[in-house]
């Protein structure tokens, strides 16, 4: 699935100046294509979230377009927007954002009870067992979010993206609190999934995550451009 935007911009009200408004994002173009993992950089603060959140619909633009597939994202209203969202792309969040009172089992499974009625709860059962055992927290899945550490919350946060399997995969920075064993089997899988034709973005400050991306943007003040260091790749 492929999404292109063109001169996205967003802005948000904030005193600057003579201003009282500011531009977390300026005038974007941007492709992610099938197959192929793309790597956002950039300083904290330099609109990275903002971005990606434009780009999978949960936040308008001020200005541009966006189209998944062919379909006009910023003109859909926001159930069909959501539908959209919600069955093609998986979404794993820079913030944690488990569901307290459901186990770690119960928070994977739960978007395939939400937003698909075509597998059995066996099935899903076993591939949200299958993904957790991937990311080394099988032996978790009965334990509640409170329970867990901060890795092992962002590890159920990726099963959780995943159980739906879908066609888009955007990540703002996946690895940033994992230790090197668990960073290498969240990148794995990354690559596996591009490997299937998947289009997956990540955001990422993490060196062993750039090595895996097919091409690097470096988001600087709101712009959005080629990273020349990574560029030859
Ligand atoms: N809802 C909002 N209202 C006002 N300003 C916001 C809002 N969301 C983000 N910003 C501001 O927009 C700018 C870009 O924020 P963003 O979260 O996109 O940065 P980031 O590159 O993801 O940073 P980090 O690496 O720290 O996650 C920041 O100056 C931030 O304070
Ligand atoms: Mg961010």
């Amino acid at each position: 699935m492929r999404i292109s935007a063109r001169k996205i911009e967003r802005t948000f009200f904030r005193k600057t100046g003579q201003a009282n408004f500011f531009y977390a994002v300026k005038e974007t173009d941007f492709t992610l294509l099938e197959g192929n993992i793309t790597g956002i950089i950039g300083r904290s603060g330099s609109g990275k979230t903002t971005f990606i959140n434009m780009l999978c619909g949960l936040l308008r633009p001020t200005s541009g377009s966006i189209e998944v597939d062919g379909v006009d994202f910023i003109t859909l209203d926001d159930d069909s927007a959501s539908l959209l969202r919600n069955r093609k792309f998986g979404i794993i969040p820079q913030s944690q954002t488990p569901i307290q009172s459901f186990s770690v089992i119960e928070n994977v499974m739960a978007p395939a009870f939400i937003y698909k009625s075509d597998l059995s709860r066996e099935e899903v059962y076993n591939r949200a067992i299958s993904l957790l055992s991937r990311l080394g927290i099988e032996s978790l899945e009965d334990e509640y979010p409170s329970q867990l550490s901060g890795g092992e919350l962002r590890r159920m946060a990726i099963a959780r993206a995943l159980i739906n399997d879908p066609e888009v995969i955007i990540a703002d920075e996946p690895t940033s609190d994992l230790d090197d064993k668990s960073t290498d089997a969240v990148l794995n899988l990354m690559r596996e999934l591009a490997g299937e034709g998947k289009s997956v973005l990540i955001v990422t400050h993490d060196r062993d995550a750039e090595k895996i991306c097919d091409v690097i943007y470096k988001m600087d003040g709101g712009v959005l451009k080629k990273d020349t260091e990574t560029a030859s790749k």
